[in-house]
């Protein structure tokens, strides 16, 4: 049983609502993002549980690793490290912002290598723990218009993980990647269009915790409609899957 759990993106949407389902669990939690505020509020949302929060910017690539080491030492071990904090900025490349790609690609790959690098270093001084790194079906294929860089950061993370499961491979870590559909968060609250087969986020995130539980290589939740879908996304023409974007 992984019982020390670490998650990044704590502060709002599925880090927030893991971090509520996994101390339903009875699970003891170290909580990582900008926004100390909300991991106060969260804390105590969550009392009695076992919670240590600590602010950091995954982009502050030395700070990461000395606050998974602080949290480590503050709950006695890690078990688990979930890489989920995110950003979803964006524009169609090539009009002008340069700046909101690069913040998104900055966050999610630069930002997810350093939670890897921080975690994997952790685990191997342990030779165990479970590596969960959060990706996207939007990883799939390359997506148009806004989540051109969002998607390949995805994907990115997802070669990523596969590359760290592949050098762990007979060892006692695990590596699991989660490619979750479109699940309500702040992330997608102002997205003008309708947002296609989006679910709540508490049974999005239910989903996501059985995944985990299960410690799969890899998996899409919530299982439908993405399960189906996924291979449909894979291998139809272009034209027709941009319409998911
Ligand atoms: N919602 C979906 O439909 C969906 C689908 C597939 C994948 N995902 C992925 O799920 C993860 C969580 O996203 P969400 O939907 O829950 O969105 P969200 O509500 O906007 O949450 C994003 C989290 O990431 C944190 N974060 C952003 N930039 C950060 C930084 N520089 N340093 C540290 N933390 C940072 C935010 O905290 P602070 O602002 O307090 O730092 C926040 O807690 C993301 O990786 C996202 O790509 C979401």
């Amino acid at each position: 049983m992984r019982q020390n759990i670490l998650i990044t993106g704590a502060s709002s949407g599925l880090g927030a609502e893991m971090a509520r389902q996994f101390a339903a669990r009875g699970r003891n939690l170290a909580l990582c993002a900008r926004r100390l505020d909300r991991l106060e509020a969260l804390r105590d949302e969550l009392a009695p549980a076992k919670v240590a929060i600590r602010p950091l910017d995954v982009n502050d690539h030395d700070a990461v690793l000395a606050a998974f080491t602080e949290l480590r030492d503050e709950l006695g071990g890690l078990d688990r490290v979930i890489v989920n904090a995110g950003l979803g900025k964006g524009a169609r490349i090539g009009t002008g912002r340069f700046d909101a790609n690069r913040a998104t690609a900055m966050t999610n790959f630069v930002g997810g290598l350093a939670q890897c690098e921080a975690a994997m270093s952790l685990f191997r001084e342990a030779n165990a723990g479970h590596l969960v790194v959060v990706s996207s079906v939007s990883a799939l294929r390359g997506m148009p218009g806004a989540i051109t860089t969002y998607a390949a950061t995805k994907a990115g993370l997802a070669a990523l993980a596969e590359g760290i499961r592949s050098d762990v491979l007979g060892s006692p870590i695990r590596v699991t990647t989660l490619f979750p559909g479109y699940i309500r968060s702040e992330m997608n609250e102002r997205v003008a269009h309708r947002v296609r087969f989006i679910v709540d986020t508490e049974p999005g995130v239910r989903a996501m915790v059985a995944a985990i539980e299960r410690e799969p290589a890899k998996a899409i939740v919530p299982a439908w409609p993405w399960r189906a879908l996924a291979p449909a996304i894979r291998y139809l023409p272009l034209g027709v899957v941009r319409k998911l974007g």
